[in-house]
């Protein structure tokens, strides 16, 4: 993110706060359900859902920059799946609307002189590669990374590295530190989270024990990271404000959360909704069907929540409740 983005990420967020006309200016759009790996802690890739066409894509993205959205966010599944995955960036970035993608790598070294345009490519990193492999559930998954960082280097591509902290790599920390140190990227650590609310995935976390961290191996992980944060600012994407938000987790300190307001997200067929706790869950609005505009307008309120970890909301709902620190500032223009 430039400085002047997050300038009129401000400007928006002040307004949003004073005037309370608050509309989404960032989206996490899943582009596809399918998936070439198959997670220990994610089943979307079993789902069949009917995805949009590029027509309908490229239509929504028109209306998103009419509305003023900021920034897109392709996720899935895996978004690079998608054969017009290349012009839907495209046309993204002519629209003046900032693009990144979150990926696993797979198939990225092969694309990445046609996505050159990208403003940041998020590769999710599990561990080293014994432990990478069978998170992700395929053999190659790790060397599917590490060939991804590559390419988007030789490209220019800035790319960051994401980790989703469980059972599994929570020993792994100084490991997944020095790997992006060594690849001369930034990191960023997110917790595991429960998706009970998502009915098709509640066997996961009731049959996936080895999956959650004792309490105090996460604690004692935290710990070197916030030690990591304030010796080298520039490896760690988190800040300590948002690492000592999820100290406890599962539990999370209280922050209000303006999802629906300034980010929302939208399904694989185009369903909105303010985060991914309603997703396959209840009749959602959708943008295929209706204008963005309506869709926004129709979206359902979340029910309570308990609150979440997920770093793009953590900076979001920080700086919307205007209990951003310099640190997570200075973090979000560095993204
Ligand atoms: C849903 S994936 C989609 C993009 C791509 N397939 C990937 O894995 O990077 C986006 C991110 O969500 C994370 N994720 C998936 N299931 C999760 C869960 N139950 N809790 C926390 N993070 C999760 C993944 O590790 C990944 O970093
Ligand atoms: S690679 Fe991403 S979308 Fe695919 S199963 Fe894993 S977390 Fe889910």
């Amino acid at each position: 993110m430039r400085f002047q983005d997050t300038m009129s990420y401000l400007i928006r967020l002040l307004k949003i706060k004073f005037f309370n006309n608050g509309f989404p200016f960032v989206v996490r759009w899943d582009i596809t359900a399918r998936c070439p790996m198959q997670c220990r802690y994610c089943d979307i890739w079993k789902l069949k859902i009917k995805e949009l066409n590029t027509a309908t894509i490229l239509r929504i993205i028109d209306e998103m920059a009419q509305e003023g959205v900021k920034k897109i966010s392709f996720s899935g599944g895996e978004p690079l799946l998608r054969e017009d995955i290349c012009e839907i960036v495209h046309y993204t970035k002519a629209k003046g609307i900032s693009a990144e993608i979150n990926s696993t790598g797979y198939s990225f070294a092969d694309k990445a002189e046609r996505l050159k345009s990208l403003d940041l490519i998020k590769l999710s990193l599990d561990g080293p590669k014994e432990i990478h492999d069978v998170v992700r559930g395929r053999e190659g998954a790790y060397d599917s990374v590490i060939d991804a960082a590559l390419a988007a280097k030789k490209q220019r591509i800035p790319f960051r590295f994401c980790v989703t902290l469980s059972g599994y790599n929570i020993q792994y920390v100084g490991f997944l530190l020095q790997l992006a140190r060594d690849c001369e990227a930034k990191i960023v650590f997110q917790p595991l989270k429960d998706i009970r609310y998502l009915k098709h995935c509640s066997f996961i976390f009731k049959t996936e024990e080895q999956l959650f961290p004792a309490p105090e191996q996460f604690q004692k992980a935290i710990h070197m990271l916030l030690k990591c944060c304030k010796e080298e600012r520039r490896l760690i994407s988190n800040s300590p404000q948002t690492l000592r938000h999820i100290y406890y987790w599962p539990k999370y300190a209280k922050l209000k959360c303006w999802a629906g307001k300034i980010f929302c997200m939208i399904s694989p067929s185009g369903e909105i909704s303010p985060c991914d706790r309603l997703f396959y869950d209840v009749q959602l609005p959708n943008c295929a069907q209706t204008s963005f505009r309506q869709a926004v307008t129709m979206m359902p309120r979340l029910p309570f929540c308990e609150g979440c970890g997920f770093w793009g909301s953590l900076v979001l709902n920080y700086a919307a409740n205007f209990k951003a620190d310099l640190e997570l500032l200075r973090k979000a223009a560095q993204c």
